[in-house]
């Protein structure tokens, strides 16, 4: 396709809808101290959105305070055009999002069934097709069900918390870093994971450390620094950037 092509298409292609909308967010922890300064995002049907940015940026505050669990100072969230701000994390299942925190994911004394059962505490309905829908996409899961979330490895508890996530079926989901701590084989791994998901047909935002995987396989990233969106585009624009390069993906945005 040519360039005036793409620009052509680009111009007479529908966007879909907002899913997601973060509106000039400000949110902190401490009183005084804002993490989150006028922060926006938009994620629309069915889009992967990546977000990246450098360790302390608010990547992780961002994601939980679309989910209720980071108080909301000022601005706006929505979730299909209805406003969210500040509604408790399990108003916020019921509603079809899903959660995958970055750390403490999983019930470690419980069983991997006994974890995925735990998603589907709200709708209990429809749990053995759940579990036949999210081992196919972890079919090593599957195999182990009796297993203890506690044995297993980072990555394996990575997979059993976005399958807890999924069981509930929904139709947003927000991961944290889900290639944190594997060996580069089982990154690849993941991210495959999360674009079967997504097209699946679940719109997906995702943070994640391995910034120049994320930005190859979303439709399009925002780059977090100091708790703004400080750029945002395509995921292969922002790869492109020489800003976004030189600031946040160094010498590993150039191969
Ligand atoms: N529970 C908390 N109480 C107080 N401050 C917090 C809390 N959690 C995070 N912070 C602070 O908020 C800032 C942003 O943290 P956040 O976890 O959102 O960053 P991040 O972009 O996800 O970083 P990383 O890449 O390291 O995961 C940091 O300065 C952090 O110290
Ligand atoms: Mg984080």
């Amino acid at each position: 396709m040519t360039n005036s092509e793409s620009a052509a298409s680009a111009v007479v292609e529908p966007l879909g809808d907002e899913v997601v909308a973060v509106d000039n967010v400000t949110a902190g922890y401490l009183p005084g101290v804002n993490i989150l300064n006028a922060c926006s995002l938009v994620a629309r049907q069915g889009e992967l959105i990546g977000i990246i940015g450098p360790n302390g940026a608010g990547k992780s505050t961002l994601l939980k305070s679309i989910f209720g669990l980071v108080k909301v100072r000022e601005g706006q969230i929505r979730l299909n055009g209805e406003e969210i701000t500040n509604l408790k994390a399990n108003k916020l299942v019921a509603k079809g999002v899903g959660f995958v925190p970055q750390t403490n994911n999983v019930f470690p004394s419980l069983t991997i069934q006994e974890n995925l059962e735990m998603g589907m505490f709200q709708k209990p309905k429809g749990l053995k097709d759940r579990l036949e829908f999210v081992t196919e996409i972890f079919p090593e899961l599957g195999k182990r069900l009796g297993q203890r979330a506690g044995s297993l490895s980072g990555g394996e508890r990575q997979m059993v918390a976005m399958s807890r996530a999924l069981m509930m079926g929904p139709h947003v989901l927000l991961l944290d870093e889900p290639s944190a701590g594997l060996s580069p084989v089982r990154q690849d791994e993941a991210f495959l994971r999360v674009k079967e998901i997504n097209r699946a047909g679940v719109t997906t935002i995702m943070v994640e450390q391995n910034a120049r995987r994320c930005l190859q396989i979303c439709d399009r990233g925002y780059v977090l620094d100091q708790g703004r969106d400080a750029y945002t585009g395509t995921g292969r624009d922002l790869l492109n950037d020489p800003k976004v390069i030189g600031l946040y993906l160094g010498t590993l945005g150039q191969d």
